[in-house]
């Protein structure tokens, strides 16, 4: 299978913090990909470039074989790359259901003409996106919780409705920022089921990721981070017994 991401020499820098020295990393249609490294590694920078919140400072990423433009962060929700954040971010007042319903609309035709003129295809489509968030909600399972808002749900709760929000744009590549952390034993293992089944519907994982056994379980292959730099991008068994990734990050 072909590359559906190809990163190539993306640098970022901050001030003097150089928060991705020339990071070249490519990451196959279909697979879990891994990306893990200590505290301040750059994991977070990559995505923020990536989904178009950052301009890179070198390099750039090429998508499904097209040039990924950058800081745009609405043409790569187009494109077919979503996320969801390391702090959760969700729409605090509004219900979970809504939530869904809002990242839809990257998909949907109707602008804001047509909602307010309230047309009969507007409706309808509405009435779709309603049905597709019902069906998102079911897919993350909590269904139950359709109509109760983001802030009162539980932590793991948010964290899959965030997930759901960001499949409601029907993505290639999905990309997780720390989606277990603050997560317990049973819900971390429920993640795992939950991620393994997207990728089986047919959508790529990007997992940035600070539970090793998790990461190490799922992913076909890491890449590793430090200071900024790519140590190694390789499958799980090679990554685990390399000298540099445990001195850097995995410890003796
Ligand atoms: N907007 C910003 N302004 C200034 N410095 C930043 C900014 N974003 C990130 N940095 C710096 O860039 C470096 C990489 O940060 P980043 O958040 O990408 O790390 P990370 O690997 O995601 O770490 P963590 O595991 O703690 O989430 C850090 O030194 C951080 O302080
Ligand atoms: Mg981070």
């Amino acid at each position: 299978m072909g590359a559906l991401l190809e990163a190539r020499a993306v640098a970022k820098h901050f001030g003097g913090v150089k928060a991705l020295r020339d990071v070249s990393l490519s990451i196959r249609e279909g697979e879990i990909y891994g990306l893990i490294g200590p505290n301040g590694a750059g994991k977070t920078t990559f995505f923020n470039c990536l989904t178009g919140l950052y301009v890179p400072d070198g390099g750039g990423f090429e998508f499904s074989g097209a040039p990924l433009q950058a800081n745009a962060p609405h043409q790569a929700a187009e494109r077919g790359i979503a996320r969801t954040f390391q702090n959760i971010r969700l729409f605090a007042n509004m219900t979970a259901l809504e939530n869904v319903m809002v990242g839809r609309h990257v998909r949907t035709r109707a602008g804001v003409l047509g909602a307010m003129l309230q047309t009969r295809a507007t409706r309808e489509e509405e009435a779709a996106i309603r049905q597709r968030a019902e069906a998102l909600l079911h897919y993350v399972r909590i269904e139950d919780k359709a109509d109760d808002l983001a802030k009162n749900l539980s932590y793991g709760d948010q964290r899959r409705l965030e997930i759901a929000r960001a499949l409601a744009t029907e993505p290639r590549l999905l990309c997780l920022d720390e989606p277990a952390a603050g997560m317990n034993a049973t819900e971390t293992e429920e993640l795992r089921e939950l991620i393994e089944g997207i990728r089986k519907d047919g959508t790529t994982i990007l997992l940035i990721e600070h539970d090793v056994k998790l990461v190490m379980g799922l992913c076909d292959r890491v890449a590793v981070l430090d200071y900024g730099a790519l140590v190694i991008e390789d499958v799980p068994a090679v990554v685990q017994k390399d000298q540099r990734v445990i001195e850097a990050y995995l410890g003796a």
